[in-house]
């Protein structure tokens, strides 16, 4: 089969499109044939692990040290990035009940990754589920990452009906999904975050109002909020703190051991706080999110489409942060 293969880290230009062996299911798992995977935030940061310096690894150092063991140190040992994808069932193992081949089907990989190729396999209780009915495959490829992520962190803090929320990051994977369960699941009044090229379309998934970074400091306008979502970690709460309600919540995204320490010091006290959290999505939460999108007939926003031989292009294209949506690769 067909695969975009790096075998060193790097820049873009160490992906390249290679024959390689096509994987054949377990008992448990489902062959895919592949056909429209996105370009996520981890693929980026997978694809030159090795040349990231540690201040530009927002998470827990903890993780880093965890995600080198996992990709490999000196050389990547998962040679096949992207993880969300949308394609048909090919073929399913010998014990496998709930899909059959035919099937329209999206999931997500996490960091076993592999899914820029042309066919790849999934246990059937992962993170996999029938396609969205009224989304195209490059659609719904956009979704899996991004909203299972946001449906788990939204769960962890109470958002009441018509509550304030801030989202600071609305037009990235996990952002525009959080804007548009906070607005049309949980009830929430809306207002995103994010740069010049994103404002249309983050106005355009259920946020209130839009706020520009580069031109305006949303911390000076004094509008406050019951909960701030920090989807890169870029802030903090003493930034944040005067734009928090009464029991108002920063909820970073991204965080490090002094985040931890924070959610830790504001945890007692019944005040405003930090909530730190690690979402970790399963199938059911992808089923959510399949019923949600199908009976509101929501849509993910799709910026560019690249074909599969294209990968250095599209990722060239994510890392000069002009994207206004999702960027997927084709088959
Ligand atoms: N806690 C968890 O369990 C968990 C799970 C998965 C991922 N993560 C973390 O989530 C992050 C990736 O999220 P993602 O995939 O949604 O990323 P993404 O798609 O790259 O989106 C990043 C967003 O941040 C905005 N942004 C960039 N610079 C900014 C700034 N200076 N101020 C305000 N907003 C800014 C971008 O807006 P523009 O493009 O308009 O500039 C965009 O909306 C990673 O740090 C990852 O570690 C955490």
């Amino acid at each position: 089969m067909k695969a975009i293969i790096y075998s060193e880290y790097g820049g873009p230009d160490v992906l390249h499109l290679q024959e390689t062996e096509k994987p054949s299911p377990k008992g448990n798992e489902v062959l895919i044939r592949v056909h429209a995977v996105s370009v996520n935030y981890g693929d980026i940061i997978a694809r030159n692990f090795k040349n990231l310096p540690a201040s530009e690894f927002n998470m827990l150092s903890l993780f880093r040290i965890m995600a080198r063991f996992a990709f490999g140190f000196s050389k990547p040992k998962k040679q096949i990035l992207g993880n969300t994808f949308a394609g048909e069932v090919e073929m399913v193992g010998s014990d496998v009940k709930q899909f059959k081949p035919g099937e329209q089907v999206f999931g997500y990989t996490g960091e076993n990754m592999g899914a820029y190729a042309e066919y790849l396999c999934i246990p059937e209780d992962g993170i996999l589920d029938a396609k969205p009915s009224h989304m195209t495959y490059e659609e719904a490829a956009s979704v899996p990452y991004g909203a299972t992520m946001a449906l788990c962190l939204l769960r962890k803090v109470d958002i009441q009906k018509g509550q304030s929320v801030l989202i600071i990051g609305a037009s990235g994977a996990i952002g525009s999904a959080a804007v548009q369960l906070a607005s049309h699941y949980f009830g929430a009044v809306v207002t995103g975050v994010c740069g010049t090229q994103g404002m249309e379309s983050v106005k355009s998934l259920g946020a209130g109002k839009v706020i520009d970074y580069t031109k305006e400091d949303f911390t000076a306008n004094g509008e406050t909020y019951d909960l701030i979502i920090d989807i890169l970690g870029k802030g903090s709460f003493s930034k944040y703190r005067a734009s928090l309600r009464q029991k108002g919540i920063y909820m970073p995204v991204s965080f490090k051991t002094s985040k931890l320490l924070q959610m830790l010091r504001t945890s007692a006290g019944g005040g405003k706080r930090v909530i730190c959290a690690l979402a970790t999505p399963k199938q059911e939460d992808l089923v959510f999110i399949r019923e949600f999108f199908e009976e509101r007939k929501i849509k993910p926003v799709i910026d560019r489409c690249f074909r599969l031989e294209e990968a250095a292009e599209a990722h060239s294209y994510v890392e000069a942060g002009n994207k206004k949506g999702s960027v997927v690769l084709t088959l």
